[in-house]
């Protein structure tokens, strides 16, 4: 405290005699000194110095006293406010410190606690790939088309070249769901589809699930296809093979070879399968590529011609080429890794590894 008011407090205590006075004036400071908190300053303030205080009341009668009584009254009853109310402003702003120390301590957050923390899911390697396929041939300029899983015969076998009695449909392992409703067995029928709804040029892909009854170490009854179809005038094998080449190093590296070899599929003709050198041997001879230096990744070809018949292309004027790979195998040969089965038994342990 101030100097000045020391010397005030002295001075009420030594020479105010009114015991009304006194009263207040050490029954005030007590009860400012035990104020510990807001809401009690703020009683306190009211008690002593509302304007229902008892100094108040006292200060307010002045006129209407004695004469004798109104000169201590006036100046010792203003110098007790006053030193009441500094002593309450300063208890206030100890009391408001005091208080902000607590609530800082009591909120106290500890910013070294770790975390919890939210598990980060991933992207399957399946869609993973699918999605890397899908970029080189966005790259290219081609569209994504996506198709029905459930499939009319029409659009999984006949319009591709493959009628009801033709040999190749044993092979298919189809499942049925009536006569001529099915599974589709491969992603081709979106090549009929797609030209079906649009004139010539074409450049699509159809990434997406098809379904044999088939179950082994490298097969599963659902498995995944990409398909890629060109139609333009002028389109040739060697456009295959470039493209072909270039998917193939944008995906396995710069330094694969790539090759076609004579085979047979009902809608293309001619019809290859496409092999990478091997990836683990470059081409010497592994237990990979069975010592081939070879590994097959494709089926392709040449647009048959009865396919533009059943959606109305003209063959005389429009050549095409198409192509269709499995995702797994892509998946697998990419990433090393030996058992179909891995990618659908959704052990994390596997699936955390890419
Ligand atoms: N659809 C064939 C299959 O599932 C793969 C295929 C071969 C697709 C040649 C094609 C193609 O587009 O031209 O085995």
């Amino acid at each position: 405290m101030e100097g000045g008011v020391i010397s005030t407090e002295d001075a009420i205590l030594s020479q105010v005699t009114r015991p009304d006075l006194r009263t207040i004036y050490t029954e005030g400071m007590a009860a400012i000194a035990a104020a510990a908190d807001l809401a009690s300053i703020e009683d306190t303030r009211v008690r002593f110095l509302g304007r229902k205080a008892d100094l108040t009341t006292l200060l307010r009668s002045i006129p209407e006293l004695p004469a004798e009584e109104r000169p201590e009254l006036g100046k010792y009853g203003n110098m007790i406010r006053k030193t009441l109310e500094t002593a309450l402003e300063e208890r206030r702003i100890v009391v408001e410190a005091e208080e902000l120390l607590h609530g800082l301590e009591r909120d106290r957050i500890d910013v070294t606690l770790p975390g919890r923390k939210s598990p980060l899911g991933r992207l399957h390697l399946i869609a993973q790939t699918q999605r890397e396929i899908e970029d080189i041939f966005i790259g290219m300029g081609y569209q994504i088309a996506e198709g029905p899983e459930v499939e009319n015969d029409y659009y999984n076998f006949e319009a591709l070249n493959t009628p009801a009695d033709h040999p190749a449909r044993s092979l298919h392992d189809t499942f049925f769901i009536t006569d001529t409703v099915l599974l589709r067995t491969h992603t081709s029928p979106m090549q009929v589809r797609t030209m079906e709804k649009q004139a010539p040029p074409v450049h699509i892909i159809v990434p997406g699930k098809a379904y044999r009854r088939d179950s082994d170490a490298t097969h599963t009854p659902m498995f995944h296809q990409c398909e890629g179809l060109v139609v333009d005038e002028g389109v040739t094998l060697a456009d295959l093979k470039g493209t072909l080449e270039t998917f193939v190093h944008a995906m396995f590296g710069a330094d694969r070879k790539v090759r076609l070899r004579p085979h047979f599929f009902p809608f293309t003709e001619p019809s290859v399968e496409v092999d990478v050198s091997c990836i683990m041997c470059d081409g010497a001879g592994c237990r990979l590529c069975k010592k081939s230096g070879w590994l097959e990744i494709l089926g392709a070809g040449m647009v048959d011609p009865n396919v533009f018949g059943f959606v109305g292309y003209d063959p005389e004027v429009y050549t095409g080429f198409a192509f269709g790979m499995g995702i797994e195998r892509i998946a697998m040969l990419k990433h090393g890794v030996n058992d179909l089965r891995l990618f659908f038994e959704n052990d994390l342990r596997f699936l955390r590894q890419f």
